[in-house]
């Protein structure tokens, strides 16, 4: 057996021993967009360090919670902060909980990211839907992973955020009146911030928005065939002929304003999940 597999069910059994194996929707929190905590029902909140195998983060701004509980009738697993490749872990070890949300039986995965955007169009504070990605992080989660236990080895990928997760998000946000954008996300590896040049570099290749996560989330959710869905929050407006500096502080606080707004567009399709 494959020592990632025999680590994902020690940390099954763990979790089922405190009825996490309920949750039928998994939730991925990003940068300063914690709120939709408080739309949960919390039942049970353990610490990643009490979980066998988990990743500890290094995040200061991300607060290391693996949280069960219920939003409306749909059990959820959150987690409370994510891992980063910046952060020096291996791309199985970020994608570590996705594979133990999914082994507990999630049937979907929603997750939300703080994003530079490079699209003109998008101002701070906007929220947007991917509709497709651009990989630029090194070491593919998948890479070495050769059993069926892990899922197809040679995963498709012309479809990678599920369309009806993403209409039933379009929807809510026309019902209530938000304008959710849609664009092509690349991810990077940070810890830094873009140059003039990266970031017309990007734009140039098609991305919308840049951010240092969700991309290696979503490949194992496609390994896996979970319905994943993603939005990300614009922090800061990434334009190479006009850019200002900007610190982890200001992305926190303007990921801050969209907060409430993301959360409520995710309760209100988990609701019917
Ligand atoms: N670049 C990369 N990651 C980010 C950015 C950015 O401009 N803003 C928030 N996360």
């Amino acid at each position: 057996m494959h020592k990632l597999e025999e680590q994902i069910n020690t940390a099954v059994n763990y979790l089922q021993g405190f009825n996490y194996h309920q949750a039928r929707v998994g939730i991925v929190l990003g940068t300063g967009l914690g709120q939709l905590i408080h739309h949960i029902q919390i039942e049970k909140s353990i610490p990643y360090n009490e979980i066998p195998h988990f990743p500890l983060s290094t995040v200061e701004s991300h607060k290391g919670q693996l949280i069960y509980g219920k939003i409306g009738d749909t059990p959820v697993i959150a987690m409370q902060g994510r891992f980063h490749y910046y952060e020096g872990y291996s791309m199985q070890e970020i994608t570590f909980p996705i594979r133990v949300m999914k082994a507990l039986g999630i049937r979907h995965l929603l997750l939300s990211n703080a994003a530079g955007g490079m699209n003109p169009a998008f101002k701070n504070g906007d929220m947007v839907l991917l509709d497709d990605h651009i990989n630029l992080q090194p070491e593919n989660p998948l890479r070495g992973l050769n059993s069926s236990f892990f899922g197809t080895r040679f995963p498709d990928m012309s479809q990678p955020y599920d369309k009806q997760l993403g209409s039933l998000l379009q929807s809510a946000a026309a019902d209530k009146g938000l304008t959710l954008h849609t664009g092509v996300y690349v991810s990077v590896t940070g810890p830094n911030l873009e140059t003039r040049a990266e970031y017309r570099f990007l734009r140039l290749i098609g991305a919308d928005m840049v951010g240092m996560s969700t991309v290696p989330e979503v490949i194992v959710a496609n390994q896996l065939q979970l319905p994943c869905a993603a939005i990300s929050v614009i922090t800061d407006e990434c334009d190479p002929d006009n850019l200002k500096a900007v610190s982890l502080e200001e992305i926190i606080a303007v990921a801050g304003t969209a907060d409430k707004k993301l959360s409520e567009l995710f309760v209100s399709v988990i609701k019917h999940l």
